[in-house]
């Protein structure tokens, strides 16, 4: 399947590699040429991805790194992992809105696109499918299928939870995008656990980061983590999750590898409420 993983940050890279090493032929689309080069040469900048994992699937020609939106043409599935920073309090997903209309542009019909950036509720819906329907001028649940699963790379975890193994939340805008989704992620992911629509997953990861924020607030310590975790089983994130998972927060782009309290946001504004990241 020509793979497009949009955003080769700390949640777009290691989903382009594991899925390049599946089968997928990926494309790791960045606008960061600087980041391109260093992709192209072989040289990760992610933990989680060591250099000859990433060496291995450029060699077998099943991944490369491109700055050039002319290379998604005919991609058969994007998934978006851009960054979604706090500014001031307010959700800037100006690089979602950026991202969308680059992949609107390189539209196929029979294509999907699948937001992973965390975002407030109503983000897939309301403002990724308008923009890939104005660029493409073809109609989502008609053209194109799309959908919300959000990332859960979870650095700080103790418990041998690891990027395939983390149950993975998958929604779709309707249902034929949701079987669709699913299957992609399926062939990735151990477990993939379908959820009722993009709204509802999208509030679910604000739920539980903001829930990592206050018991960690609360004075819970770290070595709580592996109990949250273990809470979260098949279901993905359940109510174990909510009661018992500590950790740490604020682990994506807008705040760097921070622990929750001092490092992690809480913010109460912007149509959402809850730790972003
Ligand atoms: N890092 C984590 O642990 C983590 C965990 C869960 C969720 N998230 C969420 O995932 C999203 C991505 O986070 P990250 O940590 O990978 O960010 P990152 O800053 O590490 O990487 C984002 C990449 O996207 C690129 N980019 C920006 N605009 C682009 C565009 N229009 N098209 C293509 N590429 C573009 C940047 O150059 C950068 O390389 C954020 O919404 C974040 O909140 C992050």
């Amino acid at each position: 399947m020509h793979t497009v993983i949009a955003g080769q940050g700390y949640v777009g890279l290691p989903l382009a590699v594991r899925a390049a090493e599946v089968g997928h032929r990926v494309i790791g689309y960045d606008t960061d040429p600087h980041r391109v080069q260093e992709l192209a040469a072989g040289q990760s900048h992610v933990e989680d991805v060591p250099s000859d994992r990433l060496l291995a699937v450029l060699n077998s020609g099943a991944y490369s790194a491109t700055a050039d939106a002319a290379e998604l043409a005919g991609y058969d599935i994007a998934g978006i992992s851009v960054p979604t920073p706090l500014r001031d309090g307010v959700a800037d997903l100006s690089h979602i809105e950026a991202c969308a209309q680059t992949l609107g542009e390189h539209l196929s019909r029979g294509a999907t696109v699948v937001l992973e950036s965390t975002t407030y509720p109503g983000t897939t819906e309301e403002l990724l499918v308008p923009i890939l329907e104005a660029a493409s001028s073809v109609e989502a649940g008609v053209d194109f299928f799309a959908g919300f699963s959000p990332e859960r790379i979870a650095p700080n975890n103790t418990k041998g939870w690891s990027f395939e193994t983390t149950p993975k939340l998958v929604s779709g805008i309707d249902a034929e995008s949701l079987d669709v989704i699913k299957g992609f992620y399926d062939g990735i992911f151990e477990i993939t656990v379908p959820v009722s629509g993009p709204k509802v997953v999208e509030l679910t990861k604000l739920i539980k980061n903001t829930s990592t924020v206050l018991e960690a607030a609360a004075g819970l310590g770290s070595g709580a983590q592996a109990d949250g975790r273990d809470g979260e089983g098949g279901a993905g994130f359940g109510r174990g999750a909510l009661l018992n998972s500590i950790g740490w927060c604020g682990t994506c782009s807008a705040l760097g590898s921070k622990p929750a309290v001092g490092g992690g946001v809480f913010t109460v504004g912007y149509r959402g409420v809850g730790c972003w990241g």
